[in-house]
């Protein structure tokens, strides 16, 4: 897979990808990651990429003309599966959709900032809207960043235990059960002995009745979805 990443502020996503599990599957040849600086593609002596709203109001639109060289650019070399621009009026990202784009091959996302993007963008070469709370954030690097999290981690290969990603909270609209590792009493705080009994088919039963529990009590919303007495 490939994900392009457009954005005002490139520095802010520098770090967050090249670390640990993403800096791991881009090694590895499983995914490319590539941030592109939008001012790179602004307007005269000054790079200009943004400009005052028509009709007046607080705050700066990013420009129709730098987006649209930096995309044209980028579709001249490959095909997009997805145009998509991170913004909080977005449909709220989720698991389902994390799993749908980790199929993808090519995803281009937009980050905006100030106020946004000029709306002709979205209008004419946005495939899909994504937003990653009710929450507004200062641009949409840190929804880019979580996306691209979301999607890779899911990606064979990526995790060193494949199956680790399909035990995730939300895979199959459960949260995840609880987990403990050594020691198996630290000073009186024990773990369930049924974790310790090597009965893997009661350990599946305990994980799934936790996992049941702890999405009634949490997530009432889910559990109904789910028909969960
Ligand atoms: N940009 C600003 N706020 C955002 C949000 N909540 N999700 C995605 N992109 C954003």
């Amino acid at each position: 897979m490939r994900i392009d990443i457009i954005s005002a502020v490139p520095n802010l996503l520098d770090s967050f990808f090249n670390h640990s599990i993403l800096q791991r599957a881009q090694e590895k040849g499983i995914v490319q990651i590539v941030v592109h600086d939008l001012r790179q593609y602004g307007l005269g002596k000054y790079k200009q990429i943004d400009d005052y709203a028509f009709g007046g109001g607080a705050g700066m639109v990013l420009k129709v003309e730098p987006i649209v060289n930096c995309i044209t650019q980028l579709q001249q070399a490959r095909s997009y599966d997805e145009l998509i621009y991170l913004t909080p009026d977005g449909e709220t990202l989720n698991q389902s959709t994390a799993n749908t784009l980790s199929l993808q091959k090519n995803l281009l996302l937009l980050c905006g900032h100030y106020k946004g993007v000029d709306e002709r963008i979205r209008t004419h070469l946005i495939t899909k809207e994504v937003s990653i709370g009710d929450y507004v954030l200062s641009g949409g690097e840190l929804g880019a960043a979580v996306l691209a999290d979301a999607v890779i981690r899911l990606i064979p290969g990526v995790l060193n235990d494949e199956t680790s990603a399909l035990t995730d909270s939300f895979q199959d609209d459960l949260l995840a059960p609880p987990v403990y590792t050594r020691p198996e009493n630290y000073k009186g705080w024990t773990v369930p002995e049924v974790l310790l009994s090597g009965d893997h088919q009661k350990i599946a039963a305990w994980r799934l009745e936790q996992a049941i529990e702890k999405t009634k009590v949490r997530r009432p919303d889910l559990a109904k979805k789910l028909d969960l007495e």
